[in-house]
């Protein structure tokens, strides 16, 4: 087998998903590829490029969400993925609601939300790395099974890097853990 070298950080497909923030008093969500989940999930690492708008209400609040969009969020995603909120008013394109931190919108229409308090943002210019702890986590009752996720029935956004760069469906479950 031949190995041939390529470009990219090839940890990939993932979930993408919007990352939440107040702005100016204004809820905003930017599409986040690059996010990770570390310490078996106490908290959540990202890369955010320093010019994003959504970055000032991260700095100016220490806190944010994750919200996993659903494959009938398509077109938003993309809007987010590709209008800044300096320009265009993204916190309209959802219902939004708030958890115990009350600078972290969360997105009604996503049936996963995480809202998170900013431990750390590293310097890694021209990005931030940011690690925020996750302080409560949401699921749509219509989401679970027996009080658990049911990945199923979730439909995520998975996007692809390696020079891809587009975006797939989860495929179907192939194990069956003993409960
Ligand atoms: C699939 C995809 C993945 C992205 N991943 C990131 C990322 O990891 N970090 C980042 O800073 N921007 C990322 N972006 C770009 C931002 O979502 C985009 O520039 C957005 O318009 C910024 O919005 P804002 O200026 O309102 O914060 C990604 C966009 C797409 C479509």
């Amino acid at each position: 087998m031949t190995k041939q070298e390529i470009e990219g950080n090839l940890l990939s497909p993932l979930p993408v998903v919007l990352v939440g923030a107040m702005v100016k008093g204004r809820p905003n969500y930017l599409v986040i590829g690059y996010i990770s989940p570390f310490d078996f999930g106490k908290y959540i690492f990202f890369s955010l490029y320093k010019n994003r708008y959504t970055r000032i209400g991260i700095h100016e609040n220490r806190t944010f969400s994750v919200n996993i969009p659903t494959e009938d969020l398509l077109a938003e995603t993309e809007i987010c993925g590709s209008k800044s909120g300096k320009s265009f008013d993204k916190g309209a394109l959802f219902d939004t609601f708030y958890g115990e931190l009350k600078t972290a919108p969360m997105i009604r229409q996503c049936p996963i939300n995480m809202e998170c308090e900013v431990k750390e943002i590293l310097d890694y210019d021209p990005n931030d790395g940011i690690i925020g702890r996750v302080v409560k986590s949401y699921v749509t009752a219509h989401y679970l099974a027996d009080g658990k996720l049911d990945w199923r029935k979730v439909h995520p956004i998975i996007w692809a890097t390696g020079g891809d760069f587009n975006f797939y469906k989860l495929g179907p479950r192939i194990s069956q853990k003993e409960s």
